[in-house]
């Protein structure tokens, strides 16, 4: 195993709790001092890059270092993604050719590919799809991979969102690489994030104001609410009380709500709806579950507020990817157009029942 980082200050990060762990630095647009402090002081050698640009940088801000892993990251298609990840980075499949042909000739080392098919993939052929894609590339061009990457991508659950099984996304990875063009010891590697740790944390913020259906909480887009105000997913929800020191949860008619964070800015604004009792309170507690993924990490400090503390718990997550936990969130919504659909047998109430009794 290895870890994916992003930065200096993510490989210091790895490092520091994983003494001695292999680690790749797959960010495809790296400074040159990033990439010689990666290089020359973590024994970083394995660099994604998506331009020629890019891969000149790295010979250079390594010397020329002859054991470099370079992997050439391929524009995929997004589709069934929730959040797609596509635009920014990824060679597009015309300039794709040239340069796995560069990047194979620049390294005495071992080379690969990898793509992203999007945060939050719904569908699991997508990963198949885009492996047929990124084989098509290499065999135009004519190149041998020792390593193919399939990213991240894996979904995990939210309210309205129920991912397929996740035998099915490795099924679909297992087809795609049997059909591609690749050497005996082509190693295949993924580079899952949300799906890994979304289920394993809960924010816990607190109301400090109710106005109409409006709750202005300590924690919002500048914290650890990033997903919720920008791609306004609706996570799962729970109220809790204090109650003489003890936390209660509070359950009872529920209403929806929209959430306010705390800074100054109006578009600190989480829409939902987050559907929760309407006899919620300043000083409740909401618990916004499913949050380990893009949560505490976007958190900026701005206007001074993202103190947070972490809580070492062992209860269940809300929903779960690997069996923890159901793995469905159902919406409110959909609970109650569920029970519309229900044929009921007890006799009906009013005038329709009057006349049928008299019959
Ligand atoms: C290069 C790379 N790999 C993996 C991931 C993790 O993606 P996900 O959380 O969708 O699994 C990301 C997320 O942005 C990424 O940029």
């Amino acid at each position: 195993m290895a870890f994916d980082v992003a930065s200096i200050p993510e490989i210091e990060l790895v490092a520091r709790y994983a003494p001695g762990a292999r680690m790749a630095f797959m960010h495809p647009v790296k400074s040159r001092s990033a990439i010689r402090c990666a290089y020359f002081e973590h024994g970083v050698s394995t660099f994604a890059l998506d331009t020629h640009e890019e891969l000149a940088k790295i010979l250079e801000a390594t010397d020329g270092a002859p054991d470099l892993t370079l992997i050439v990251r391929l524009a995929v298609s997004a589709e069934g993604a929730a959040y797609s990840l596509s635009g920014k980075f990824g060679v597009e499949t015309h300039d794709a050719s040239a340069l796995l042909l560069a990047t194979r000739q620049a390294t005495e080392g071992r080379m690969g590919v990898s793509f992203h098919v999007g945060s939050q993939c719904m569908r699991p052929t997508a990963f198949q799809a885009a492996m047929a894609q990124a084989n098509r590339a290499i065999v135009r061009a004519g190149v041998l991979v020792d390593i193919v990457d399939v990213g991240g991508g894996f979904p995990s659950v939210y309210p309205g969102m129920v991912p397929p099984d996740m035998a099915d996304y490795l099924d679909s990875i297992d087809r795609g690489f049997a059909d591609m063009s690749v050497h005996e010891d082509t190693e295949l590697w993924c580079e899952p994030g949300r799906a890994l740790v979304a289920e394993a944390s809960s924010i816990l913020t607190k109301v400090e104001l109710k106005k109409g259906d409006a709750l202005y909480l300590n924690d919002g887009s500048y914290g650890s609410l990033f997903d919720a105000a920008h791609t306004k997913w609706p996570f799962p929800v729970k109220l809790f009380r204090n109650d003489g020191g003890e936390a209660v949860e509070v359950e009872g008619a529920l209403k929806p709500y929209r959430f306010y964070g705390p800074t100054c800015d109006s578009l600190d604004h989480m829409p939902g709806p987050f559907w929760l009792p309407d006899d919620i309170r300043e000083g409740d507690y909401v618990e916004i579950g499913m949050l380990g993924a893009y949560g505490v990490a976007m958190n900026t400090r701005f206007n001074g507020f993202g103190d947070a503390e972490t809580v070492k718990v062992s209860d269940a997550p809300m929903a779960s990817m690997f069996g923890l936990a159901g793995r469905m969130i159902r919406l409110p919504r959909e609970q109650q157009d569920e029970e519309r659909k229900v044929v009921r047998f007890s006799r009906p109430k009013g005038r329709a029942g009057k006349s049928r009794r008299k019959r």
